[in-house]
């Protein structure tokens, strides 16, 4: 049996990128890691994160992973660079689909829905100067909380995008990008909020790019069974039913 792939994400927002990605490499084991018990990243400090991130990191690396997936764009701000200049493996980050949200401009605006942390970051800021025609960003503030309470498609969700869209509504909107990997799992709802909208995420892209490194390297898994096994740092009970139901979500 190959080695496996390790992904990760503050919370269960990641298993959004293991999805796209055991799709695409059917053939693969994941290794997911969930670090529930300090999610939200999005709130926390560039040094809180990277210390949360080196944690999770040592795990996987613990358990022989021949790649990493960071599937969470504030967790890839804070903490890719360093990884990539301290680790041999490849390491697959992320961030905010921009680049072609830009495609689809037409006039009117592009909201950037990502968490205060990954807005504020260098990183960001670059893409920004890139891509940023036309874009507006947007703090997602109690989405993440939304979503790992199991909150997808209900009132709570509803409101909770309610508020922090409403006041950029007023203006035509061309696209919203879905900067975090937990706001995947709330497109249903944000669909009713506004119909017609593309709502654009960066987790094929990511899977794509990771099937792109692991082939270049030899490492790519092509015959066999794949499988994927959920740890959480937080509360088992109650985050792996949770991811399990994300998965087929
Ligand atoms: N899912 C993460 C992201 O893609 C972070 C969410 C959080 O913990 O704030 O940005």
């Amino acid at each position: 049996m190959g080695r496996p792939i390790g992904i990760f994400d503050s919370g269960v927002g990641g298993v959004s990128v293991l999805r796209e990605a055991m799709a695409l490499l059917p053939n693969e084991r994941f290794l997911f890691f969930g670090d529930n018990a300090h999610a939200p990243y999005g709130a926390k400090a560039p040094e809180e994160i990277r210390a949360c991130v080196r944690a999770v990191v040592d795990e996987l690396l613990s358990r022989d992973v021949k790649a990493l997936v960071i599937a969470c764009n504030t967790a890839t701000a804070a903490a890719a660079k360093d990884l990539r200049a301290a680790l041999s493996l490849p390491v697959i980050g992320m961030e905010p689909a921009l680049k072609p949200a830009h495609a689809l401009l037409h006039g009117g605006q592009i909201l950037v829905l990502a968490t205060p942390a990954t807005l504020h970051m260098e990183k960001f800021r670059l893409l920004m100067e890139r891509y940023g025609e036309g874009a507006v960003p947007v703090e997602g503030r109690g989405l993440v909380e939304c979503v790992e309470a199991g909150h997808l498609d209900d009132a709570c969700a509803a409101s909770a995008l309610q508020s922090v869209l409403a006041p950029h509504l007023s203006r035509p909107t061309d696209a919203i990008v879905l900067g975090c990997t937990h706001y995947v799992f709330l497109r249903r709802a944000l669909s009713r909020l506004v119909p017609g909208v593309p709502l654009v995420d960066g987790n094929a892209g990511t899977a794509r790019q990771l099937r792109r490194v692991l082939e270049a390297q030899g490492l790519l898994e092509t015959a066999g069974p794949g499988s994927c096994e959920l740890h959480t740092t937080g509360d088992p009970a109650r985050f792996l039913p949770l991811m399990e139901r994300l998965l087929r979500a």
